[in-house]
């Protein structure tokens, strides 16, 4: 969970960058004809099952981005309807109880969610280009094509291998045996990430052996050796060898939208991941890039991947990370199971010496954590990932701790509960009620499962570790408490507690 956050923040800042460009289209001309079909669960099927591509928004009236998608994605609409032949571009409101059927079926998560049906909707297949106009033309009419297009001259190569991206080509003495099926299928597979050619002449591509006659596979891409072969045509080796030669031994993220796919894969590998960050302007970004780029080399095969990144387009990260900006340059490694260790103030020649000893489990983890407050004299006691242990664990009192995030309506709602509820319990040590910012301070999750905010948990004198599953009420919580606290430590406490807690009960009354 904790990595998909940090895609987000990524993909944030990088969805910045990409909008940027195109913000100005067309709220005017929305008014006459509508391009893009209204289908529901009454006629979805009908409409469907009679295409052999369609493309089908699923959207939400309430959701932000499908609202800044719906002039472009109407304006590609318009433009695709005069194609040859026509694109038909279709939604469906799958906010609507009636068509909640429809998108489980095609298994929306979240919205906008647009997926490309072929074959009268037998076969469905995420939608993953652009969301501005040209960009979603662009992307259908490839997606519409054969799924490897064919490479007859010069002229085609240069406008099909986009030097910017992966193009994957087979060279084939003759376009027909099972290699070339091979292929076909692996394209057919792959098509809505990668783009596929073939050809039967070498000669014609851009890079690479020309006097290659094939059966081979070349894989042209924008960082590292720049193209590599494969003669293996396997339908798995194929896609292990598409999918392993189309990852850069450094990811780079920084403001260029190029850069995003690859941003995207770096973060869905299972791997550890290393990411380094600095200034790429300063003069200093030159020997930590090589540095960086031996290590990455070295490293290998070795279950770590390795991104670079610019401080500014990383001020997501820093603040998901709670990292600072005088920490830079550092190296941060998280691996899959959230754990996080950090080098801040690095120099080029600490980075292998550091991710060695991190490989050989030298290097502590790191945990975010607020600073430790100075005083801490309100009712409800604050935690952060520092005090957490103390407060929590190794304090021997019965402590409900509340786990908030700051924007949250539900825990602004809670917070003058809690706090009446820790008013009452003042004069009773055994008991603390206590808050932690979980969007400011990580949190153990082999021993907290924090989906949502508030979450609270009851931590008993004794030890015994529970997630609270009352009523958000003082009443409740406070009835909860006694049944849970444990007995044999406080036993002397009860008649103030008690007094303290029925001269409340007055208060409230009057
Ligand atoms: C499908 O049905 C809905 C609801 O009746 C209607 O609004 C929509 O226009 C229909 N779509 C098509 C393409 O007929
Ligand atoms: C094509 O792929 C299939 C399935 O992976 C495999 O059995 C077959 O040997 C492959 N053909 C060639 C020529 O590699
Ligand atoms: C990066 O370095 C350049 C040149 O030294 C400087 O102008 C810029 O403010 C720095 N960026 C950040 C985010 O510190």
């Amino acid at each position: 969970m904790a990595i998909r956050v940090s895609i987000c923040f990524f993909l944030f800042a990088l969805t910045i960058f990409a909008s940027s460009s195109f913000t100005r289209i067309s709220a005017e001309e929305a008014e006459s004809k509508e391009f893009v079909l209204t289908l529901d669960h009454t006629n979805f099927s009908d409409i469907v099952s009679k295409q052999d591509f369609i493309v089908v928004e699923f959207y939400a009236p309430w959701c932000g981005h499908c609202k800044k998608l719906a002039p472009e994605y109407e304006k590609a609409a318009s433009v695709l309807s005069s194609h040859d032949p026509p694109i038909t571009l279709a939604k469906v409101d799958a906010n609507e109880e009636v068509n909640k059927e429809l998108a489980t079926e095609f298994e929306v998560k979240g919205f906008p969610t647009i997926k490309i049906l072929r074959n009268g909707g037998k076969h469905a297949q995420e939608y993953k280009g652009p969301r501005d106009a040209d960009g979603i033309v662009a992307y259908l009419k490839k997606q519409s094509g054969p799924a490897s297009a064919e490479i007859k001259s010069v002229e085609d190569a240069t406008s099909l291998i986009d030097d910017k991206k992966i193009f994957i080509v087979g060279v084939f003495p003759k376009f027909s045996g099972e290699e070339f099926e091979n292929f076909t299928a692996l394209a057919e597979k792959l098509r809505s990430e990668y783009e596929f050619g073939h050809t039967s002449d070498a000669k014609l591509l851009p890079r690479g052996e020309s006097s290659v006659t094939g059966p081979i596979v070349r894989l042209f891409k924008p960082f590292d050796e720049l193209f590599v072969d494969s003669q293996d045509f396997h339908v798995d080796a194929l896609e292990k060898f598409v999918e392993e030669s189309s990852l850069p031994v450094v990811t780079v993220f920084n403001s260029d939208p190029n850069n995003h796919p690859f941003v995207v894969k770096f973060f869905n590998s299972p791997n550890a991941k290393a990411m380094l960050f600095l200034n790429f302007s300063n003069e200093v970004a030159d020997p930590f890039q090589s540095k960086y780029r031996e290590v990455a080399e070295q490293f290998k095969g070795e279950g770590i991947s390795f991104l670079i990144g610019d401080l500014d387009a990383s001020q997501g990260a820093f603040q998901y990370f709670g990292l600072s900006e005088d920490q830079v340059p550092l190296i941060i490694i998280q691996k899959d199971n959230g754990q996080k260790y950090l080098k801040p103030n690095l120099e080029p020649d600490h980075i292998a010496p550091w991710v060695k000893a991190y490989k050989d489990g030298e290097v502590p983890a790191y945990k975010k954590s607020e600073p430790i407050p100075e005083s801490n004299n309100e009712p409800v006691k604050v935690v952060v990932a520092d005090t957490l242990q103390d407060i929590v664990f190794n304090s021997g009192k019965n402590v409900l701790i509340e786990f908030y995030a700051p924007w949250c309506g539900h825990c602004k709602k809670l917070a003058p509960i809690l706090d009446e509820v820790a008013v009452s319990y003042e004069n009773d040590a055994a008991v603390v009620i206590a808050k932690l910012d979980a969007t400011a301070n990580d949190i153990p999750s082999d021993t907290f499962d924090v989906k949502g905010y508030p979450t609270l948990y009851f931590k008993s004198a004794n030890g015994d570790l529970l997630q609270y599953d009352g009523d958000r009420t003082k009443e409740g919580i406070i009835e909860y408490i006694e049944k849970n606290r444990d007995k044999t430590t406080s036993q002397d406490k009860t008649t103030s507690e008690d007094k303290t807690r029925s001269q409340d009960a007055s208060k409230d009354e009057l």
